[in-house]
């Protein structure tokens, strides 16, 4: 496929996940308009929808079909969704801005907004669930597998360890330098940035493998992919913090420093976190050798992530 064929492909899987998130939560209970709206209101808002196309390239590149792998690519856009409404609120990263739009608590207020993230945490389990009950015998297997891998990448053990450790972590860089401590910042931020943002990645790479019945080596590089190009989008994050625009990103700038957070950036200076990403970039790249007739997709995204400025 030419650059060009990457592009219409990437639009074409983003707007299959779009199309199917619409029809992905529960039936809305009237009782629970308020909620079903504030859950709506962040979904439906946009974003770039990276988590489930990487599921559906990584599906296709083993073999799969993308109707094997579209009810996880809304579960993990559902997951993602709730952790960025959390992430958002005032006892955490304290934002108003979001995709664009006013922060689901700011337009709902913190209880509804907890809410709906933990609705959308939900729905996330049973929409999968729904779709393993309807499966053929031969694909079961793989979609539980599939689901476990996602919701071992979601919970303590990943996103939400790593979000501990990032409010852990607010102002420990400052705290060190004053007290003259010796620790290692790198290798907390290593540990945030794996957890917090890397294991979803991954497990959208390794479970879209899965899906699409990739054999034990192919898993493996996309799992190696995965980790790279992982921890390479947080730095990009991180970065785009200092440099990007609110207007493009959707989301203030310069968060991070208000709250002192502990980024690539802030630890080594923006040109060499910027070196960091470009070698992650790389070792993405050469994880994928010798896979590279079936993966011209999942490369031209890691490109397009590397350098995004949005
Ligand atoms: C933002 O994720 C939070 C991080 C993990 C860096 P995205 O940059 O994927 O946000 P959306 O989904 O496009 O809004
Ligand atoms: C958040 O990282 C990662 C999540 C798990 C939501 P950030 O706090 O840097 O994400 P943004 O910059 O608010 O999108
Ligand atoms: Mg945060
Ligand atoms: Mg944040
Ligand atoms: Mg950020």
């Amino acid at each position: 496929m030419a650059v060009r064929d990457f592009k219409e492909e990437h639009e074409r899987l983003k707007a299959l996940v779009e199309e199917a998130l619409l029809g992905f939560l529960p039936k809305e209970d009237p009782k629970a308009r308020r909620l079903f709206q504030s859950m709506r209101y962040s979904l439906e808002a946009g974003g770039k929808r990276i988590r489930p196309v990487l599921l559906l390239g990584a599906c296709l590149a083993a073999g799969g079909r993308e109707e094997d792998g579209l009810a996880f690519a809304c579960a993990l856009e559902c997951i993602h969704t709730y952790s960025l409404i959390h992430d958002d609120l005032p006892s955490m990263d304290d934002d108003d801005l979001r995709r664009g739009k006013p922060t689901n608590h700011k337009v709902f207020g913190e209880a509804t907004a907890i809410l709906a993230g933990d609705g959308l945490l939900n729905g996330a389990y049973e929409g999968m669930l729904g779709d393993i009950q309807k499966s053929r015998a031969e694909q079961l297997l793989r979609k539980v597998k599939a689901a476990g891998i996602i919701a071992r990448a979601a919970g303590a053990e990943g996103m939400v360890g790593g979000q501990m450790a990032d409010i852990q972590a607010e102002k420990s860089l400052a705290l060190s330098e004053e007290q003259g401590e010796k620790q290692d910042p790198l290798a907390l931020a290593d540990y945030i940035h794996r957890h917090k943002t890397g294991a979803l990645i991954q497990a959208s790479l390794v479970a879209g493998g899965v899906l699409g019945g990739g054999e034990e080596d192919f898993l493996k590089a996309l799992s190696d992919f995965g980790e790279k190009i992982g921890l390479a989008f947080q730095i990009a994050d991180d970065i785009l913090d200092i440099c990007g625009e609110t207007q493009i990103l959707g989301k203030p700038v310069k968060s991070d420093q208000e709250k002192d957070k502990l980024t690539y950036p802030a630890i080594l200076g923006l040109q060499e976190a910027k070196n960091i990403l470009e070698k992650l970039h790389d070792q993405g790249r050469q994880a994928l050798c010798g896979y590279e007739s079936r993966c011209g997709f999942l490369l031209w995204e890691a490109q397009a992530l590397a350098k995004r400025t949005f």
